[in-house]
Formats: structure tokens, sequence, C-alpha cells
């Protein structure tokens, strides 16, 4: 059986476009059941061009109703903007994912080229986490790096970094997907490598 995956949105879904391309993959046993937006993002309309089914919900009851209705197995926030409640990281933890533009637990957050450059950061990247009450704050899946070269600005970091999460948050689903038995385990098998 397929890994019924759910990905919720605010904005252009460029990691949502990536993990749908990698679900629909003859070789991956993933499948994107749903993708969730809590307002109209950019990424609802591309969603929808590659087939997929999906809903917009700002409020949490309309959340957990669609995501059940589609029996989402793990939830993949991919530029979701709304800080969800305690309660909810609570009841999907070890399910729910995020991908942030950083090498957390550094520069959590908004901005996170602008601020690594400021800080003369020598490396810089992006990482993947569970999800929990403290924002950005989950355990640390895995993480990809780069160098910050002198003449990189904001601007030039964002492109590549994100070319990093493209791949990164796909290989998070791999690992998720390719593994029998429980999430957890596969967590930790996804682990710091
Ligand atoms: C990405 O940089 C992601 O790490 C952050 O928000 C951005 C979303 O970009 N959480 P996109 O909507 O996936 O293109």
């Amino acid at each position: 059986m397929p890994l019924k995956l759910a990905i919720m949105i605010s904005g252009r879904g460029s990691n949502m476009e990536a993990l749908i391309r990698y679900a629909q993959r003859d070789d991956v046993p993933a499948e994107v059941v749903l993708v969730l937006a809590d307002r109209k993002a950019k990424g609802i309309e591309t969603a929808s061009n590659l087939g997929i089914k999906i809903a917009i919900h700002d409020d949490e009851d309309g959340i957990r109703a669609a995501l059940e209705s589609a029996q989402a197995e793990v939830i993949f926030l991919a530029g979701y903007m709304r800080i969800l409640s305690r309660q909810f990281c609570d009841d999907y933890h070890g399910r729910l994912f995020n991908i942030h533009p950083s090498l957390l637990p550094r520069h959590k957050g908004l901005d996170t080229h602008a601020r690594a450059i400021a800080a003369k950061d020598s490396i810089h990247g992006c990482s993947v986490h569970l999800v929990s009450k403290d924002m950005d704050g989950g355990p640390v899946l895995n993480q990809l790096l780069l160098k910050i070269h002198p003449q990189d600005t904001p601007e030039t970091l964002a492109e590549r970094v994100l070319a990093l999460e493209h791949k990164l948050y796909p290989s998070l689903l791999g690992d998720l997907a390719k593994k029998d038995g429980n999430l957890p385990l596969h967590i930790e098998l996804a682990g710091l490598n």
C-alpha cells in the first residue's frame, strides 16, 4: 500500500510540486491524497493541474476533517505560514513534518538567508524536521548544506537553497514510504546522515 501523504501550503508551492512529482514516480510507494491550503495559494492551481485533490481551510476543525476524509497518514508542511495549535501538533506528532530554509536550530523563523549573511555564516542550507509546538523547534531529521560565497545575496542564497529543498523533502518522503513498520522507526533510520 502506498503511503498516503497530505501537503499543507500557503504560497507558491514549489516544494509541494517537487513532492507530487516525486510521489508520481513508479518506483515510489507514496500517494499525495490531498493538498490543503489556508488561503487561495498559488500552489493550489499547480496541484489541481497535476490531478491532486485540493481543499482550503483556515480553521483546525476543517483541516482535521479534510485530513481524515483523505485518510492522510503523514502530513508535510511546505511553506505553510499559519501556526498550528499545541493540540494539533501533539495529536499528529511523529506524522507531521516541515521544511525550513536554514540549518536548524540556527535561524528559526523568517528571512533566514539575509540573517545567515548578516551573521557571516560560512555554511547554510535547509532542514527537515518533526513539527512540535515550538515553531521550527522539533527534532531535525536531515539537512543539506551549501557554502555561502562572498558574492552571495539573500536572493542568490534563496535560489540555491530552494534547489536543495527540492531534493531534501522528496528524499524524506522516500525514506518514509520505502520502509515498512511504524513511522517513528522510519524517522530514526532517516536520521542525521
Ligand atoms: C520554502 O523555502 C520553505 O522552506 C519555507 O517556505 C518556502 C516555501 O516555498 N518553509 P514554496 O512554497 O515551497 O515554493
